[in-house]
């Protein structure tokens, strides 16, 4: 079957990495995490405090960050690796969380990261989740979904998450986390989270894991 590219963008803890995974893994395509690359570079300018106001500092600190996807025999997906450490856990903690929206604004940052993902889709067979992956990194993909889901159903999910390695964290911390970023991805001047106009929109706030997954394949 000939291969296509598949953006899958949406709000916070929508649910877009469980259904990016579960069509990789049934078409054989490569996922690609996008927000995992953001997640790294905020990492990398919080360990070596680079200040993400200041254009010279961030040119400076990206010619230093080397990003890769590196493949993970266990969980069967990629993990992110920042300058050759496997920073796949540390990425996902919340101190990174409460920053990655202020530096994904960056417009250089942005280029940054847009410009290897495009080089990731040449071959096409991949799944990207993200903000901007339907309106800006693939505006030509085959298949483009916009997903949603109810707040409070993305709220419990990213708490249970959470609350798996860190039992100090409390619903309301994630709620405003969630809120935040996605009012900040939402309004951010450049390549704002927004549907784009040939996306398919994905409510699965009531569909189990099984239906969620019929769905999309009709869509393929
Ligand atoms: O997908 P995830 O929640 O891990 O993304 C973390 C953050 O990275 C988002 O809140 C957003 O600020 C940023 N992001 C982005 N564009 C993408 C993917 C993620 O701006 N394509």
């Amino acid at each position: 079957m000939r291969k296509i590219i598949i953006t899958i963008d949406g709000y916070s803890s929508c649910g877009k990495s469980t259904v990016a995974k579960q069509l990789a893994r049934k078409l054989d395509y490569v996922y690609i995490d996008s927000g995992a690359m953001y997640r790294a570079i905020t990492l990398y300018f919080l360990q070596n405090r680079i200040d993400w106001t200041s254009t010279p500092a961030v040119v400076e600190a990206l010619k230093n960050i080397h990003l890769e996807f590196v493949p993970n025999t266990h969980t069967g997906t990629a993990d992110m690796f920042l300058n050759d450490e496997n920073v796949e856990h540390l990425i996902r903690e919340m101190l990174v969380a409460e920053k990655v929206s202020e530096v994904a604004a960056v417009k250089e940052v942005r280029e940054f990261a847009v410009a290897q993902q495009v080089k990731m889709g040449v071959r096409k067979g991949i799944v990207m989740d993200g903000r901007d992956i339907g309106t800006v990194v693939f505006p030509h993909a085959e298949l483009k979904i916009f997903m949603t889901a109810d707040i409070t159903i993305r709220v419990q999910r990213r708490f249970k998450e959470l609350y798996a390695k860190n039992p100090n964290i409390t619903i309301d911390e994630v709620k405003q986390n969630l809120e935040l970023r996605d009012y900040i991805d939402a309004n951010r001047e450049i390549s704002p989270l927004r549907k784009a106009e040939d996306a398919i929109i994905l409510d699965n706030s009531h569909l189990t894991m099984e239906d969620q997954l019929a769905l999309v394949m009709q869509w393929v």
